[in-house]
This record gives C-alpha cells, sequence and structure tokens, in this order.
C-alpha cells in the first residue's frame, strides 16, 4: 500500500485520500437529485465579446431547462461514446475539443482513479488532447474526494493555486478553464461555483458523459454544471483508458453507489444508489486487458504477448454486485448474506451475483491474478468464500471493513452487525480460505465514542490481527444521518490520539503476521524495479503485500537451462527471508507460470 499522501494518480492505491499522520491507504473506496442539477450559470464578471453573443442568442432560442433533465436522467441504452450530435445551441465544431490539452489530477480513492481514465476516454474520443505538463494544459479537470474534510479542504488550496495560474495566463493563449469532477461537484454543487468564480464546469459522477457539452458552454464564458445522479449509469461501454504505469495489472469497474447509508459516510449522497455493469461487457473488457499487447522495459523488449497479469474488481460495495440486465435471471431468489448480518434496506431479490461474477471473470485467463475492492462484510455468502477457495487465480486476500470493534458504536454507524457477529466471519473467512490474507478500515472517535468503545477496537485489532490496515479519525459530513442525529462530541485531540494508537497496534500486529511468512516460498508478481533502489525489484504477493528481492538471474521452469531476468509481469518464487508490516523481503529462485507454481512453507 501506498504511504498517505495526497492521493494524485497513485495506480496501486486502494484507498481514499490522505488522512493526518495515518501512513497506509485503503480502497474504497440516487435517485435523481429534484433540486438544480444540469445547468449553466452565466458569469456577470465576464464581457462577452461577439461570438459570446451569436452564442447567448442561440441559447436563448435553445431547450428548456427540461430538456437537460430529460436527456440527462433518461436510461443510457446508447453503446456507443462517438461522439453525439450537438444540442440545438451548439455547433457540432463548439462540441469537440479542437485539440485543446486537457491536464488531469485525481484525488482520493481508486474509483476516481477509474473515473478519471473514464472521463479522459470521452474527452478523447471528443478530439480533446491530455498532457502531463500543468503549464501547457488549457483545460485542468480535479476529480474530487469528499470522504473527509481534510480531502476537501486539499482541493480549496488546489483551486487557489490554480486561480493564480489562471490570472496569470497570457492573452495571446485560449484562456484557461478549470473543472472540477467527482464527489466533491456532487456534494456541493453550486457552492463551488458561487465561492471559486474561477471553476468554469462541475460536473457529479454520473455526468462526464457531458464533459463534452459543459466545456464547450465554458468556451463562451459561462459556468455550466452537471450534478445529476442516475440510477443506471455504468459507463459500461467506456473502456477506459489505462495509463497507469504499470504493465502488470488493471482496474475493472464492476459497480457504482452504495445503498448501505452508514451513519458516517457521504458516498451514498455523493455517487448515489447501487447499479451493476452488466457481466457480458464486464468480461469483454476483461478479455481485452488479457490480451493487451505490453511494452517490456528490458531486453528482448519483444512486444509481450501474455497480457496484463492481473485485474482488480472494483465497486464501492463490490460484492453487493447483482446484474439485472438478463431478464432470465430476474427471479425471487433471495439474497444469500453473511451470517448474522443484516441490511439498512429492504433485501433485494434475484439478478446474477457476485459469485457468478467472479467465477467468470476468474476463467478469462488462468495466468490471470483476480482481486475485489472494496467489499461489504455482509456479503460474503459461502459460495463467495467457496470459489475463492477453490479457484487458482482468485487471491486469497480479503478486505473486511469492521469500521469498530465496540458493537455500541457498530450499531450508531449502522453498520448491521454486531462485534460477535464480525469475529464469526472472521473465523469462518479463516476456516473456508486457508492462509487467506485480511485487512481492513476503522474509524476512531465516531460520534459517542468513549474509552471503552475504543479498547474494543484495539482489542479487535490484536485479536484478528489484520495484514493491512486502513486507519482514520472520524470526519463529520453534513446531510449524513450522524450529521442530522448525533453529536461529533469526541474531541480532535482525542481523535487523533486514539488514531495514532490504533496505528500503532495494528503496525505490531501486523508486523507479527507478516513475520509467519519467513522462510515460506512466495508466488510474486513481478512490477518492476523498487523505488528505494535500482538493484532490487518490486513485486506483490497473493496477499498484495510488496515484497522487494534483489534482481538477480534464475532459472525458467518452462525452459529448462535457460538464465533470465525478472519482467514486470513475470510470475516469479521468492523465498521470504524478512518482513515489517508493509512489506517483505526476499531472495527469488525462479521464474513460473500461476497454473505450475504452488507456493509453500
Ligand atoms: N470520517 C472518517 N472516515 C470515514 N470513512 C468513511 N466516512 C468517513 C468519515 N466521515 C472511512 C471508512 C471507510 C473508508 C473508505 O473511509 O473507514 O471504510
Ligand atoms: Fe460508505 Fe458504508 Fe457505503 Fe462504504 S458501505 S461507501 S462506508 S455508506
Amino acid at each position: 500500500m501506498h504511504p498517505l499522501q495526497c492521493v494524485l494518480q497513485v495506480p496501486r492505491s486502494l484507498g481514499w485520500g490522505p488522512l493526518a499522520s495515518v501512513s497506509w491507504l485503503s480502497l474504497r473506496m440516487c435517485r435523481v437529485h429534484s433540486s438544480l442539477s444540469s445547468t449553466m450559470y452565466p458569469s456577470p464578471e465576464r464581457q462577452e465579446d461577439g461570438a459570446q453573443k451569436d452564442f447567448s442568442s442561440r441559447l436563448a432560442t435553445g431547450p428548456t431547462f427540461q430538456h437537460f433533465l430529460k436527456s440527462a436522467s433518461a436510461p443510457q441504452e446508447k453503446l456507443s461514446t462517438e461522439v453525439e450530435d450537438p444540442p440545438p445551441y451548439l455547433t457540432m465544431d463548439e462540441l469537440l475539443g479542437r485539440q485543446r490539452k486537457v491536464y488531469l489530477e485525481t484525488y482520493g480513492c481508486q474509483m476516481n482513479v477509474n473515473d478519471t481514465e473514464i472521463a479522459w476516454s470521452i474527452l478523447q474520443k471528443s478530439g480533446y488532447l491530455r498532457t502531463s505538463n500543468l503549464q501547457e494544459a488549457d483545460v485542468i479537470l480535479l476529480v474530487t474526494c469528499s470522504i473527509r474534510e481534510k480531502a476537501e479542504q486539499t482541493i480549496w488550496n488546489r483551486l487557489h493555486q490554480l486561480k493564480a495560474l489562471k490570472t496569470r495566463r497570457p492573452r495571446s493563449r485560449v484562456p484557461l478553464r478549470i473543472g472540477i469532477l467527482g464527489c466533491m461537484a456532487e456534494r456541493l454543487k453550486e457552492e463551488i461555483l458561487n465561492r471559486e468564480k474561477m471553476v468554469d464546469i462541475l460536473a457529479g459522477p454520473d455526468a462526464y458523459r457531458d464533459l463534452p457539452r459543459l466545456l464547450a458552454v465554458a468556451e463562451s464564458g459561462q459556468q455550466a454544471a452537471n450534478v445529476l445522479l442516475s440510477l443506471d449509469e455504468t459507463y459500461a461501454d467506456v473502456m477506459p483508458v489505462q495509463t497507469s504505469a504499470s504493465a502488470t495489472s488493471a482496474f475493472v469497474s464492476i459497480m457504482r453507489g452504495c445503498d448501505n447509508m452508514c451513519s458516517y459516510c457521504i458516498v451514498p449522497f455523493t455517487r448515489g444508489r447501487e447499479r451493476s455493469r452488466p457481466i457480458a461487457s464486464i468480461l469483454e473488457e476483461v478479455k481485452k486487458l488479457s490480451e493487451q499487447v505490453i511494452l517490456l522495459p528490458r531486453p528482448p523488449k519483444v512486444l509481450g504477448l501474455q497480457g496484463l497479469k492481473e485485474v482488480t474488481l472494483l465497486g464501492q460495495n463490490v460484492n453487493s454486485f447483482r446484474d439485472n440486465s438478463e431478464v432470465q435471471f430476474n427471479n425471487a431468489v433471495p439474497t444469500n448474506l453473511s451470517r448474522g448480518f443484516t441490511t439498512n434496506y429492504k433485501t433485494k431479490q434475484g439478478g446474477l451475483r457476485f459469485a457468478h461474477l467472479l467465477d467468470q471473470v476468474s476463467r478469462v485467463d488462468p495466468e490471470m491474478r483476480i482481486r475485489f475492492t472494496s467489499p461489504h462484510p455482509k456479503d460474503f455468502p459461502d459460495e463467495v468464500l467457496q470459489l475463492i477457495h477453490e479457484r487458482e487465480n482468485i487471491c486469497k486476500q480479503i478486505h473486511l471493513p469492521a469500521q469498530s470493534g465496540s458493537s455500541r458504536v457498530l450499531e450508531a454507524m449502522r453498520r448491521g452487525y454486531s462485534r460477535e457477529a464480525y469475529v464469526e466471519l472472521v473465523h469462518h473467512v479463516r476456516e473456508s480460505i486457508p492462509g487467506v490474507s485480511l485487512s481492513s478500515d476503522f474509524i476512531a472517535g465516531f460520534c459517542g465514542e468513549t474509552e471503552e468503545d475504543h479498547i474494543q477496537t484495539v482489542s479487535l485489532l490484536r485479536e484478528v490481527q489484520y495484514n493491512m490496515g486502513f486507519l482514520f479519525a472520524y470526519s463529520m459530513r453534513q446531510k449524513t444521518r450522524a450529521y442530522h442525529r448525533l453529536k461529533d462530541d469526541v474531541p480532535k485531540e482525542v481523535k487523533l490520539r486514539r488514531l495514532e494508537e490504533l496505528i500503532t497496534v495494528f503496525r505490531e500486529e501486523a508486523t507479527k503476521a507478516n513475520q509467519t511468512s519467513v522462510g515460506c516460498t512466495q508466488l510474486v508478481l513481478v512490477e518492476g524495479l523498487s523505488k528505494r533502489s535500482a538493484t532490487d525489484l518490486c513485486g506483490r504477493n497473493d496477499g498484495n503485500l510488496k515484497v522487494i528481492f534483489p534482481d538477480a538471474e534464475m532459472e525458467d521452469v518452462n525452459n529448462p537451462g535457460l538464465r533470465v531476468r525478472a519482467q514486470p509481469g513475470d510470475y516469479v518464487l521468492v523465498k521470504i527471508t524478512s518482513a515489517s508490516s508493509q512489506t517483505l523481503r526476499g531472495h527469488v529462485l525462479c521464474r513460473t507460470t500461476l497454473r505450475d507454481s504452488s507456493a509453500y512453507c
């Protein structure tokens, strides 16, 4: 995992953004809003030139507000991201990017990294170019996070820096346009436009298809926004452009939104209701990734024919996946939950569930590792656990976000389980999947959390002994149930002290858990050179822990006698010699394949 800094396009991060002194990341990771949702805001400060007058007159004869609501909320049946016909107040030329250069900056969770690529895929088809040089940009888009206040503060600070860039821009260049995308756009809506006049466009998480239109409107000096949430937008047909530096792995979005309404969480309000992508389109994307040609960094540098070696299925509640798109599966079969767990919503029925998807995805390529994140502990019925146990290429790694070790706090959080039910699930998971690696999220200092509750959380960390942990201080969010019904009564210093204590205990326990690997031989998927040393390579074991080992020649088990050096995308066997709370070290034994090898102790 990654140090908790501002997550700027960190490809492997499985977590929401940074918090205080925590040093790990986790993942994570509506009904159509009735309020003003898709509209344009004239900026009084901006002078109309001739072109703008022309635009304004076309705007006056353009569509009504209803038009926007209709087009933005209608079920998206389109199966193409080809550039659409322009709305009546724009010409085709205005809708196209005209080679304008877009700079995208991502904050927050892995879902946002994926959303960035979706947004880029849409803009690229509209004729925009991408730049990684801020100074070169004509359009700057920030893909934002609202999960905690600190995440939003980072964006406000960034906006102030960008304001200076916009003001200093020479008149000889096209005016710089700035956009806020994602959760913060959704949460704050017009407030951003009113507070920061230099923001030109706002696009909520379900409005990325509208980006070309929003930018075209912004070209004329108007502010433009679309923050409509959708019941069915999954961007199923938009293949994200995978720009990750990693030649080994990719993320595939399988569902969006959350129906759980945990009392502390803003996500259901910013990302809307749960909806799943049809299985057929997920399988198509995974197949393409498994066939993707990759360029190897060292000789023979041939275009690698092996394709990507790891796919992580992504979703806010990834294991609540339910594909209702095929009518024949929409029967009345009730949903199996983990034992002792309940939902905050009416039980759903029918559809193709996560176990079915996992089965299908893992069959695409037996050499491709499958991971998924972020799950909810309530959705681990036996069929999912059994499949993870049986299928060689599904990683034995499960994220089980507990949030607290106190049943009293869990109830206030509306998590739908008690400490006892959670601990029972942990035992059941460990019995079903021997050797499974476990991780969790915890919140320190939730409303009403007493010292005794905190001690319960410490004891849960000791009892479970997680391999990875993502720990946060509670941050009250408007709109949530906690905001309306509870009191944020744990002082900031107490929250931070408890957080530090949780981090210390987590580290001690993770070190112990990881040290059980010393002396074992593990299968590692090579990612590339270690960041700290040019003579070391770095990869991940099945549990997703980073493994560092010297870059040495080794035997290739499939070509006896051949000596090779590892390339990104190779599977190698590594003998583990030491372990810390976040990393394993060892020496490489041989190059192998996922099917031919089995890790052993
Ligand atoms: N304050 C602190 N942490 C939060 N999380 C979600 N909402 C909040 C909040 N308001 C944490 C939870 C979740 C993770 C992604 O972020 O632990 O699992
Ligand atoms: Fe937030 Fe709970 Fe949904 Fe996770 S499951 S996104 S914590 S509401």
